[in-house]
């Protein structure tokens, strides 16, 4: 009898509500009945709030069941989920609940579906068709693929990945290096850590393909050390790659080499920042370098270093598989493609969900997250990490695309979504913001390392009623520094959380509100 497939997640955030207890349970239990099944590990569909979902193989689709605990399993066993039981934790077929079958799946297409380990796996479901078109094309010709697709860096600033890569292309060096920024500090967001779990092989081969595109021979991944299951998982999917010729030398039946290392941050914010990530590669302490020179002329050790997020490499695989225009054709404006947005906070339905640019936050807010977690009304959502302006209702039609968010003096970023509802106090999250500043600066210029610390004391001091109008003027001062005053964007972007605080929330900081225009 052939064994039944059963597919359980071991993605951080599943285990961590006890998907490996169930595996093993159902495992038990299967054997107790003596029932044949094979339990297959994969990564997380992105529906955290039915973590840990199980999914049954049945000939017409997977059917999945959710959240699963270990008590569940005998109950589930008893009303035969293996072929499609009536169960109260029944969900149907997996591809038909609305949260997943609303998304357009490119750069997740795999996560969860797939053993992120499996070679036929990954070949099975499209893996390794953007390299093998890359493999032929010339490194200028990969290069305008990429520009014309409309990719921008999705590790928050947006900017243009075809272009980024021509100028590592044009510059002349012996050694050049690709740069995974995988530190993934911002708030809320959890794309890269479930890429990097889910399907390791894609990073792999964004990386070979930003490899061929301008000329390098090694690469790096900086991972954060919080995140322990990505980084075992991408130690095993190298060492299969090496095996595989995926990577090395002659790598893809070709003459050229590209070796990958994963490298582990210590933990601080601003070694997200991409200078500062390349110190850290490097082996000094995470501070950011001033630019120029750009690192995509003297990066790493000096030389020409291609650095992008996660995201923005895992997506590279897609544009090649299926041309730039099919990429270009999603999206808004000059917002082209999908991205992985990430509902966290205070969320009914936290998760990940992969949208053409464009979609807004209402409909990821209610459509797909279904209001807060707590029942009450949504207050505030931040978006673009720390650093992002707090978002109030009545900016929620915003459409999702970088020049839409920033006429709003808001951020996409990295598409992380933290949900407030209306017990938030906003003056104690503008308070947040300077402290999360003072304790993440690198602290190489003033306004960032003192300016921010003297924030908060003006913050307590607002928040306190004491002498309220001169301090909010000192604060506004404060702000105006920061933002002109800064190296880098960490000084330059704290500013956004707390004037956007102020300005929608004035409630808060014991201002009046401003009286609403009333449409005649
Ligand atoms: C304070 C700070 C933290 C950052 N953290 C990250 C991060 O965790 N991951 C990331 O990819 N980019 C981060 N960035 C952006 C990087 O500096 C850089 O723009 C990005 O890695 C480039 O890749 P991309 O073009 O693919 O987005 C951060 C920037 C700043 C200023
Ligand atoms: S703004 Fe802050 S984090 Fe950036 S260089 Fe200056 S001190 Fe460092």
């Amino acid at each position: 009898m052939r064994a039944q497939t059963i597919y359980i997640p071991k993605d951080a955030a599943a285990v961590s509500v006890g998907a490996d207890d169930v595996a093993a349970a159902i495992a038990t239990e299967a054997e107790r009945r003596r029932l044949s099944v094979e339990i297959v590990r994969t990564g997380s569909r992105g529906l955290l709030w039915l973590e840990p979902l199980v999914e049954v193989s049945l000939p017409e689709g997977r059917v999945a069941y959710g959240p699963v605990s270990v008590a569940d399993v005998p109950s589930l066993f008893d009303t035969g989920f293996l072929s499609a039981a009536n169960h109260r934790l029944a969900l149907g077929f997996t591809e038909e609940i609305p949260y997943l079958k609303n998304q357009e799946r490119l750069t997740f297409a795999r996560c969860g579906v797939i053993d992120p380990l499996s070679v036929d796996d990954y070949l099975a479901h499209g893996g390794m068709a953007g390299v093998k078109r890359a493999r032929d094309m010339t490194p200028a010709e990969i290069c305008a693929e990429v520009r014309e697709s409309g990719l921008r860096g999705r590790g928050g600033a947006g900017f243009p990945t075809g272009i980024k890569w021509q100028t590592v292309l044009d510059a002349d060096a012996d050694q050049k290096f690709i740069c995974c920024n995988a530190d993934e500090g911002d708030s809320g967001t959890f794309a890269d850590r479930m890429i990097m779990e889910g399907d390791p092989f894609a990073l792999i081969e964004g990386m070979t393909i930003a490899a061929f595109a301008v000329g390098a021979t090694q690469g790096y991944i900086y991972v954060r050390s919080e995140y322990p299951h990505a980084i075992a998982t991408l130690r095993e999917a190298i060492a299969i790659a090496e095996r595989k010729g995926w990577l090395g030398d002659g790598l893809h039946g070709t003459d050229r080499e590209f070796h990958l290392d994963v490298r582990v941050g210590a933990g601080a914010y601003i070694c997200g920042e991409e200078t500062s990530m390349l110190e850290s590669l490097e082996g000094r302490r995470g501070q950011v370098r001033s630019k120029p020179p750009l690192p995509a002329l003297e990066g790493l050790f000096g030389q020409p270093t291609v650095v992008n997020n996660v995201l923005s490499l895992t997506t590279v695989p897609v544009i090649l598989a299926k041309g730039a225009d099919f990429y270009r054709d999603l999206g808004v404006g000059r917002s082209r493609g999908t991205q992985p947005f990430q509902l966290a906070g205070n969320v009914k339905r936290g998760g990940l969900v992969e949208k053409a640019f464009g979609v807004t936050l209402h409909d990821l807010l209610y459509e797909f997250g279904g209001g807060t977690a707590t029942g009450r009304p949504i207050r505030a959502v931040q978006t673009g990490g720390p650093l992002g302006a707090y978002v109030p209702p009545s900016l929620f039609d915003t459409p999702e695309d970088y020049e839409a968010f920033a006429a709003q003096d808001a951020l996409v970023g990295h598409g992380g979504i933290v949900v407030f509802d209306d017990s938030v106090d906003m003056a104690k999250q503008a308070r947040f913001a300077l402290e999360f500043c003072a304790l993440e600066s690198c602290g190489k210029c003033t306004p960032c390392r003192i300016g921010s610390q003297r924030g908060v004391e003006v913050m307590d001091r607002i928040i306190a009623g004491d002498r309220r109008n001169e301090n909010l003027a000192l604060l506004n001062d404060l702000c105006e520094l920061l933002t002109d005053g800064s190296l880098c964007a960490m000084g330059g972007l704290t500013p956004l959380p707390v004037q956007s605080a102020l300005k929608h929330f004035p409630e808060d900081f014991g201002l009046a509100r401003p009286t609403e225009k009333i449409a005649s």
